[in-house]
């Protein structure tokens, strides 16, 4: 694909394919997001409009690294809306990143984009690298989105 800047860049299919059929990540089509967005269709969402702004910002970003990051941000596995599921908003990175680690090989800028997402939540979480800075931007977009406009 080309770009409007003249770049010939993978689409996001190519970058996103690997991933998308390996291990647990089918699994999260089972469970819902936001109103009747599944966790998958989500973390989708998340990843593509994530490469689409790293590409039409001025900066430079690692597009592999940020396309599993993305769809990897959510991989808990569980329906945060069982009651049982105390202290989601803070530790469901955690648990992605836990189960991203037993599944895939992640790299550091990867486990930082999972872990630090939801940042200010906690703000200790802080991310590290400008890939993961815009998948933490993206999340809040993509989440405001299926929340107001998709119930
Ligand atoms: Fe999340
Ligand atoms: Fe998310």
């Amino acid at each position: 694909m080309i770009t409007s800047r003249g770049r010939v860049v993978p689409d996001f299919r190519e970058l996103a394919g690997p991933v998308c059929s390996r291990g647990r990540v089918q699994e999260m089509r089972h469970f819902p997001q936001h109103g009747c967005v599944s966790t998958y269709d989500h973390v989708v969402r998340v990843s593509r409009t994530a490469l689409r702004w790293s590409r039409a910002l001025p900066i430079r970003v690692h597009e592999h690294e940020l396309v599993r990051g993305a769809l990897l941000h959510d991989y808990y596995l569980y329906d945060w809306h069982d009651p049982q599921n105390v202290g989601h908003a803070t530790r469901h990175p955690l648990r992605a990143l836990r189960n991203a680690e037993e599944d895939f090989g992640l790299t550091e800028r990867e486990r930082n984009i999972i872990a630090s997402h939801m940042w200010p939540l906690p703000p200790t979480r802080i991310p590290r690298c400008v890939e993961a800075w815009v998948v933490c931007a993206a999340d809040k977009w993509c989440s405001l989105v299926e929340t107001v406009l998709m119930r």
